[in-house]
């Protein structure tokens, strides 16, 4: 395990690491998610969570992979013979993840190109997002072309593919988004939009707001699937992880509130104030954004802007979610980094193309009411990462003792939130964290309402 590859700086594990958390979580759901639960109200929450839950599991996956060197399922051999299955797990929803969430950033490379080529008006058409997802064919090739991006640079490997791409892409994605984020403030009637966004309605609280701000913290920070230990296994022994943690955090949630200030503000200046254009859910991004650009003067241009720094968000999340599943089959099969990266790529476009044709030729085919995409997130979002999240805290709180983390993170520097670290991996983490699984399980049951 010696020649295991390392990046070479701290700024290259932090803007990878960075890179993973910061994607389509950050600019296509958070948005939504803060304009269903009450804008400010949402944020507040959300930050509150990243500060507290995010920071401790943050901390206890980096050190895993930094303490053993290695992917998930023989990191937690490593730790104890008897809980590899909790590196099962985790690897698995990375494994399930990358096809559906390639079919999504195929479909950005897809809006990319056409405000690219001029064609922006039709993305402003109703018809045009549920017309293109239902089609057989188109989205299945631009997944492909998603897949293949991805692969290209996990292929070179950690310094000179993962390490450089994020040391390109993150930087990028941030300019781009303030950008975007400076001109959708300076429409007229933004201002609505924005005190929307920050000032919080304490009126609008309700358990659902916080159970949906706990899911969006796991799904956006990268946590229990794997991603963070192996990032974790490339990193040296002097960085101090405290620091680290902070600035992935930073980081993301910057990106979440630019992409808050970035549609917002936006669709209130498009729809006159009307708060309900903002309850398009999933659809706000595809569906109503498009409208917005194509009612500004420079439409293509912003609209094209957006839909690249989306795609980068998305290519380096893939990245991270790949590379989870590619060193987890080098370690555990010995396979070479290019061989392993071609099985998952292969697995990933095959596994990928029931979550395009489930919008359109197999609509019919669900299962619990949901067509397969939606199952795929339900089934690694709500019930796997939950259930994954909840073993880590009790395998670490009560089975090895929270102590070989801290041991770990104290190797490089002191470790400050030591104490607020404990009891939240002890026990406000593993309550929290039935509570998701509880709530998203009832809910997908239709018996609440999430
Ligand atoms: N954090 C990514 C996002 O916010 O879009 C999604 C993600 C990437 C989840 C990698 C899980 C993961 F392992």
């Amino acid at each position: 395990m010696n020649n295991r590859s390392e990046f070479s700086s701290k700024l290259g594990f932090v803007l990878a690491a960075a890179g993973s958390a910061v994607g389509l979580g950050n600019i296509w759901r958070f948005p939504y998610l803060a304009a269903r639960y009450g804008g400010g109200l949402f944020l507040l929450i959300y930050i509150f969570f990243v500060a507290t839950f995010g920071f401790a599991i943050m901390m206890v996956e980096i050190a895993i992979g930094r303490k053993t060197k290695l992917s998930p399922i023989g990191a937690y051999k490593a730790l104890h013979k008897k809980y590899s299955f909790i590196g099962i797990i985790a690897s698995l929803v990375a494994f399930l993840i990358l096809p559906y969430y390639s079919v999504i950033g195929g479909w950005v490379i897809k809006y990319f190109v056409t405000f690219l080529t001029g064609g922006q008006a039709a993305t402003a058409d109703d018809t045009f997002f549920t017309t293109f997802i239902a089609s057989p064919v188109q989205p299945v090739l631009w997944q492909i072309v998603f897949v293949l991006a991805t692969l290209a640079v996990v292929w070179r490997g950690v310094k000179d593919g993962i390490e450089k791409a994020s040391k390109i892409l993150m930087p990028m994605l941030i300019i781009l988004s303030l950008g975007v984020a400076l001109y959708s403030l300076s429409l007229p009637g933004a201002i609505e939009g924005v005190k929307y966004f920050l000032i919080p309605d304490f009126s609008r609280f309700s358990v659902q707001a916080v159970l949906a701000a706990l899911g969006q913290m796991f799904y956006s920070l990268s946590l229990a699937m794997g991603v963070m230990i192996t990032y974790g296994s490339y990193l040296n022994k002097e960085d101090d992880l405290e620091k680290s943690v902070k600035q992935i955090e930073i980081f993301d949630a910057g990106i979440a509130i630019l992409a808050g200030f970035m549609v917002i503000p936006a669709v209130f200046a498009f729809s006159g104030g009307n708060e309900a254009a903002l309850n398009a859910g999933p659809g706000l991004m595809f569906v109503t954004l498009p409208k917005v650009f194509d009612s500004m003067g420079m439409s293509a241009l912003v609209g094209g802007i957006f839909f690249l720094l989306v795609l980068f968000a998305a290519l380096t999340s893939a990245i991270s979610l790949m590379e989870a599943v590619v060193s987890t089959i080098c370690d555990q099969c010995k396979f070479s980094r290019k061989k392993s990266a071609i099985i998952v790529a292969v697995t990933a476009i095959v596994l990928g193309i029931p979550s395009s044709l489930g919008n359109g030729i197999w609509s019919h085919f669900k299962i619990m009411d949901m067509a397969f995409l939606d199952l795929m997130d339900f089934i690694t979002n709500a019930v796997l990462m939950p259930i994954g999240a909840l073993l880590t805290c009790i395998f670490i709180g009560y089975v090895i003792g929270v102590d070989v983390i801290s041991d770990e993170i104290k190797v490089s520097s002191k470790f400050k939130r030591e104490k607020a670290f404990r009891i939240m991996i002890k026990y406000i983490a593993p309550i929290c964290i039935v509570a998701i699984l509880i709530s998203s399980v009832l809910s997908a049951f239709g018996i609440i309402v999430l």
